[in-house]
């Protein structure tokens, strides 16, 4: 464990890493620690309400045991159910939340017709309808749910293959066009899905802006840090928790590459 208090950066597995590595280059020196749910993933396909409690439960554990001096969920799924709850269950620790980058969306189409490519959970939320009154009532928002592509995103990350036609089938329902026009935006609301947008680019019938929050959600952590004791340089490592205590060098490996250290529960 560090030894001061860390900013904990949680997911339900792998794609969190995508805002763990902004919050890296914006705070260099601030210890942090990730957390995946793995045990539960994909969460994506959990109940609610079940998918709430869990998550309440195990930041009881988490926040108990690490004293974080910041949460960053950074998990569509997870933040757009229960981010209010955490919040109101933990009054003194400051909650970054990541939800779907409708807005930016919709400020910057040109054609007024965005995707929204997220979890069959995201989708669903009341969140993010409410999302898409408040801020994208003038635009064509089409919500787009895959059940499969959190853990194509886990595969092509493990260096497993990926075929274009699996990842086309699932991307396929973000592409509409309609009197003429066509979207531009895809927002990507799943933190996994960054890892694959360079493969999305390739295969897309024509190319769109693919919208990953993970900057924004780092700068926002900046900010809620502001009046914080700030961490110092240190040579360790940051410290990386699965609920499921895998054994599995090459997750060891791959979270080497981003810095972290793979621990036990
Ligand atoms: N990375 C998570 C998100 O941003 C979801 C992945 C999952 O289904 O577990 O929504």
């Amino acid at each position: 464990m560090s030894p001061s208090r860390p900013v904990l950066i949680f997911d339900s597995g792998l794609g969190g890493l995508t805002v763990l590595r902004e919050a890296r280059y914006l705070l260099p020196y601030e210890p942090l620690l990730y957390v995946a749910d793995d045990a539960a993933f994909p969460i994506g396909r959990w109940q609610e309400g079940e998918l709430r409690s869990r998550l309440l439960t195990l930041f009881e554990e988490l926040i108990g045991a690490y004293q974080p001096k910041a949460v960053v969920i950074a998990c569509n799924t997870a933040f757009t159910l229960a981010g209010e709850a955490l919040r109101a269950a933990h009054p003194d620790v400051p909650f970054v939340g990541t939800v779907p980058a409708i807005k930016p969306a919709a400020e910057q189409t040109s054609s007024g017709l965005i995707s929204v490519l997220a979890t069959p959970g995201t989708v669903r939320r009341t969140y993010t309808r409410s999302l898409i009154d408040s801020f994208a009532s003038q635009c064509h928002v089409r919500l787009v749910g895959s059940d499969a592509l959190a853990e194509l995103a886990e595969k092509h990350l493990r260096g497993e293959m990926v075929s274009d036609e699996e990842l086309g089938q699932e991307i396929a329902g973000c592409f509409l066009e309609q009197d003429g026009r066509r979207t531009d935006i895809v927002v990507l609301a799943c933190t996994h899905y960054p890892f694959l947008a360079n493969r999305f680019r390739k295969i897309a019938p024509w190319p769109v802006d693919w919208l990953d929050p993970a900057e924004a959600i780092a700068r926002q952590l900046v900010r809620v840090l502001e009046n914080k004791e700030a961490g110092a340089p240190t040579e360790t490592r940051d410290d990386a928790l699965f609920t499921s205590n895998p054994q599995d060098r090459g997750l060891e490996r791959l979270l080497a590459g981003f810095g972290l250290h793979l621990i036990k529960r």
